[in-house]
């Protein structure tokens, strides 16, 4: 007490001294408060900005003070905080403002000349904001600035000649405004500029201003988006220190002049796609280029290697997709050393793709469709480790594909169709991140390559209109394909129905030999082999039974140990560790775990519902111990679990363990589980329980991942793991079992077949079997599925019509008015703009690319958004009760 008053003086004393000797910064605070009393503050974000305040106004919200003395503003950065109101000229006070940020707020006024008056004034962003008015010639007052950004606002009218003299602007941006008219020539003096940003005008008709090729310390010069139109300025190649430019989706006409690529010595993207361009690129681009010869240890070949002095070493990405170019192709660019990104397609490019595609070793895209390229597939380009994509489609390749050319280990999308390409397919085996196959229209022959069906995450496979011979391997089904045309082959015998359920029929037609359930012919050996083979139905049910058996084995693997340990219980060989006062031994739980008290048992081990001697119900997973986890080790991971408190998390009361198991007392729920009423005859759950359970799981799931430390992933969401209490909130339950029985029993469990084969699993755990968020979000999805259509993830009747839940919506989504068919039928029509929402983040968090999946606060925010929209009124019942039936 008396030593806090003795601070208190202290901190009084430092203040009135500090008053005292520094009355110019009693003035610049007086100038923030000033300066603050125009502006709107909604969010009260300044209220550190005050003249009680404790803190030191150079502490306060956005505010950072030179280090010289006394200690005076140098910089204001208030962005993004939804201001508003009036930027007061009083800033100007501030001797030693160099730098003002207001950029992401909601100021609406023109732009604010006054700020000329601020004598130390460096650096203005306005961007994004509601500036609006036309660009006054007064402009010419802010002389001294060296950053101008007034990027995304409505800035209106011409360029005026008088910005030309803001001689000391090394960045300039405009961008996404609505400037109009014609730029004028007014670059001439800007020999300090850097930055020059005019893009997204769409009212900008001008040519490109001749004198911008003065700018000989020009580094980005960023034009596209807006109207300019007319040729290409020869004068460009004068940016000798240019590194990005970017002209696209304007209206250029002409050609590229010869040499401006090979001028740019430090060009590290080149983009004027989307324009009206025309003509050719120079034999000499990139010059430098020597011929040598080159042998690889499967054949040899001459190929086009660059001199490693040559020009454009920088290059990264090469864009002039969509224009009217024709000739060659500067084959130079596919073996530049940093080369990313090539696209050329639909031109009139002629040319091949060299050899030496192999010394490109950064190359992750090309796209060079719809052009007149012609030679084979080389089989360089299956050296090429970082290629992603590669697209070719429309042109004239031909000749056999190379046995290795998708041996990328991240090639995700080939698309080869509409080609001259023959010969066998080659089996497909290194690249286990292929989603998308297309090699339509060509004349492959031979039979489908078997080995597309161990690739996890095909999704898109295209093989129309070839000659392919043999059957349709029946390990496609596996597959969670989305698309799958064979049509116009010469394939033939059993179709699997599950393989193309849901699919359009067209995508078989064209193959009169194939036979099978929906076709025009029924296979002879349908009869006799009815039972044994119909197809993925049969395998699934096989799994699920095996599934089912395994269970079985371990329920009575269980039984076994459990006599045991009551034998053994005298031995004292169990250890508890209680975080809530349970007022039970181990010896009530064994006694309390039978067969009468499990109520289920899911892959880690059986669940039991035991009573407590108090009357209260827990519930209790019994885990074999795999691992050698110490007791101590298994203590510690059990505490970590338990001290998570969340509502949709259930609690961790305490565990036991002996030698052989660990016994998870968990509180116990009397809702039982999503997944239980899921599965119920009549599953009718009023759509706004059901988003409120969604959102409840994922704000659990949100709470693991990143507010928990340390952070977790769940690892085995299902709606069988989802509890629900009275009010169905939704409590997340058997979450982290990997951290108990350790990371190589986890996986090994995992990996049986039974549970590898779960669609709640994502597809990527086939080649990567690292825990991440991702797979928890993928879950997360399905469960969301599961809510969306009010149906089972896995179907466990044998109808034919059973596909996972991923498969079957994909499918039918992707068919004129697919959307409303996979809606749940029970639930009113005025709930399905809302239901629509939540199956768009649901595939959302099932896409196949786990880079693409949203992170679970995305989710959580995108749920909630779809919260308390019309169809909430439908919860209340005729008399105003709230029903929970639709
Ligand atoms: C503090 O600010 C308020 C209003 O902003 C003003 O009325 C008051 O006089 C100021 N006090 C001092 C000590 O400057
Ligand atoms: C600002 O806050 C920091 C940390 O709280 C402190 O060390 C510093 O002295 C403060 N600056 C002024 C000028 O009060
Ligand atoms: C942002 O400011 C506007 C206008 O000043 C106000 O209407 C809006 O509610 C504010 N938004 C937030 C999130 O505070
Ligand atoms: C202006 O602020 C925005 C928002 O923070 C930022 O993205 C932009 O880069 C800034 N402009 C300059 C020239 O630094
Ligand atoms: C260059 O700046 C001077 C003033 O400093 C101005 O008179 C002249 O017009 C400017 N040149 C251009 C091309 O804008
Ligand atoms: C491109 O220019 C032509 C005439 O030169 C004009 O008709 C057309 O509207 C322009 N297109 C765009 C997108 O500006
Ligand atoms: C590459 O080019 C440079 C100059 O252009 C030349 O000196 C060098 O000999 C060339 N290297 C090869 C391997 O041809
Ligand atoms: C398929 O093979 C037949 C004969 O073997 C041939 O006539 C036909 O042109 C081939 N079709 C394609 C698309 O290559
Ligand atoms: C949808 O199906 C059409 C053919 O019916 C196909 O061209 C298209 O690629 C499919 N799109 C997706 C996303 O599956």
């Amino acid at each position: 007490m008396s030593t806090f008053c003795i601070y208190l003086f202290f901190l009084s004393l430092t203040f009135s001294i500090f008053n005292l000797t520094s009355s110019s910064s009693s003035q610049e605070l007086q100038t923030l408060l000033s300066f603050k009393s125009t502006i709107q503050d909604t969010k009260n974000t300044l209220s550190t900005w005050s003249n009680t305040s404790q803190t030191h106004f150079c502490n306060w919200t956005g505010i950072s003070c030179s280090s010289s003395s006394p200690l005076s503003v140098a910089s204001v950065n208030l962005q993004s905080l939804n201001l508003s109101g009036d930027i007061s000229s009083s800033i100007c006070d501030l001797p030693n403002l160099f730098d003002l940020n207001l950029a992401n707020n909601v100021f609406n006024q023109p732009i604010p000349l006054h700020l000329s008056q601020c004598s130390s004034l460096k650096s203005l962003n306005l961007s994004n904001n509601l500036i609006w008015g036309t660009i006054p010639s007064q402009i010419s007052l802010f002389v001294s600035l060296s950053v101008l950004d007034l990027s995304r606002n409505h800035i209106e009218g011409n360029v005026p000649d008088t910005l030309g003299s803001l001689k000391n602007l090394q960045v300039l941006n405009m961008a996404n405004n609505l400037l109009s008219g014609d730029v004028p020539k007014v670059f001439a003096n800007f020999t300090k500029l850097e930055i020059l940003d005019l893009s997204e005008n769409p009212y900008l008709v001008s040519e490109i201003p001749e004198d911008i090729g003065q700018l000989g310390n020009l580094k980005q010069l960023f034009l596209q988006s807006s109207s300019f139109q007319g040729e290409i300025p020869e004068s460009l190649k004068g940016l000798i220190s240019l590194s990005y430019l970017d002209l696209s989706q304007n209206n250029l006409t002409g050609e590229v002049p010869k040499t401006l690529v090979s001028s740019l010595k430090n060009l590290v993207s080149f983009d004027v796609s989307q324009n009206k361009l025309k003509g050719s690129f120079p034999n000499g681009l990139c010059s430098g280029k020597v011929l040598i010869n080159l042998s690889l240890h499967t054949n040899s070949f001459t190929g086009l290697i660059p001199n490693t002095t040559s020009e454009c070493k920088s290059l990264e990405r090469f864009q002039v997709q969509n224009n009217g170019f024709s000739g060659d192709f500067p084959v130079v660019l596919f073996s530049l050393p940093k080369i990313k990104l090539i696209r050329g397609e639909n031109n009139r490019f002629t040319g091949q793709i060299p050899e030496s595609i192999l010394e490109a070793v950064q190359l992750e895209q090309v796209q060079l469709d719809n052009n007149l390229f012609d030679g084979k597939i080389p089989l360089g380009l299956g050296f090429v480790k970082s290629l992603y994509r590669f697209s070719a489609s429309l042109n004239h390749f031909y000749g056999e594909l190379p046995p290795n050319f998708c041996d990328s280990p991240v090639m995700s999308i080939v698309n080869l169709s509409h080609n001259s390409l023959s010969g066998h397919i080659p089996q497909l085996k290194k690249c286990r991140k292929l989603v998308s196959l297309s090699l339509a229209d060509n004349s492959f022959t031979g039979e489908i390559p078997s080995s597309l069906a161990e690739l996890p995450v095909l999704t898109y496979l295209d093989l129309s209109d070839n000659n392919l011979t043999g059957s349709i391997p029946l390990g496609l089904q596996n597959l969670k394909l989305a698309l799958f045309n064979v049509s116009f082959n010469q394939l033939s015998g059993k179709v699997p129905y599950s393989l193309i359920s849901g699919l359009p029929a067209s995508f078989l037609e064209g193959n009169p030999s194939l036979c099978g359930p929906g076709l025009p012919n029924s296979c002879s050996d349908d009869k006799p082999r009815h039972h044994s083979a119909s197809g993925l139905t049969t395998l699934t049910c096989a799994l699920i039974s095996l599934a089912f058996v395994a269970g079985t084995a371990l329920v009575a693997g269980g039984f076994i140990l459990y006599r045991r340990s009551c034998k053994e219980n005298e031995a004292a060989v169990w250890r508890s560790v209680f975080f809530y006062p349970l007022r039970i031994t181990e010896h009530d739980l064994v006694i309390g775990m039978n067969e009468k008290s499990s109520i289920g048992n899911g892959v880690f081990g059986n669940v039991y519902v035991v009573s407590l001697p108090s009357g209260d119900l827990v519930s209790v997973k019994k885990l074999v111990k795999f691992g050698n986890q110490s007791s101590k080790s298994l203590k510690v991971e059990v505490k970590t679990l338990a001290k998570i408190r969340h509502k949709n998390i259930v609690k961790i009361l305490g565990f036991c363990h002996s030698d052989e198991s660990v016994f998870l007392i968990y509180e116990y729920l009397h809702g039982g589980s999503l997944g239980d009423l899921i599965s119920s005859q009549n599953f009718e759950l009023h759509w706004g329980v059901r988003l409120r359970i969604a959102i409840g799981v994922a704000q659990g799931l949100a709470y693991l991942h990143k507010d928990y430390v340390p952070h977790l992933v769940h690892r085995n969401v299902k709606s069988k793991n989802i509890l629900l209490d009275v009010n169905f909130e939704p409590k997340l339950t058997h979450f982290a079992l990997d951290r108990i029985v350790g990371e190589p029993a986890f996986q090994s469990t995992l990996d049986s077949e039974a549970a590898s084969s779960s669609c709640y699993i994502a597809p990527e755990y086939g080649y990567n079997k690292k825990a991440s968020e991702q797979l928890d979000v993928y879950s997360f999805g399905v469960v969301l599925l599961e809510l969306v259509c009010g149906r089972q993830a896995e179907q466990t009747d044998s109808s034919e019509s059973s596909l996972d839940i991923v498969k079957w919506v994909r499918r039918k989504v992707n068919i004129t008015n697919g959307v409303h068919q996979v809606l749940d039928s029970k639930i009113s029509q005025t709930c399905h703009q809302e239901m629509v929402g939540a199956l768009d983040i649901a595939l959302r968090c099932t896409s196949v690319v786990p880079e693409k999946r949203p992170s679970m606060l995305d989710v959580v925010r995108g749920l909630q958004s779809l919260e308390s929209r019309t169809c909430v009124a439908n919860l209340q019942g005729p008399n105003g009760e709230p029903s929970i039936a639709v």
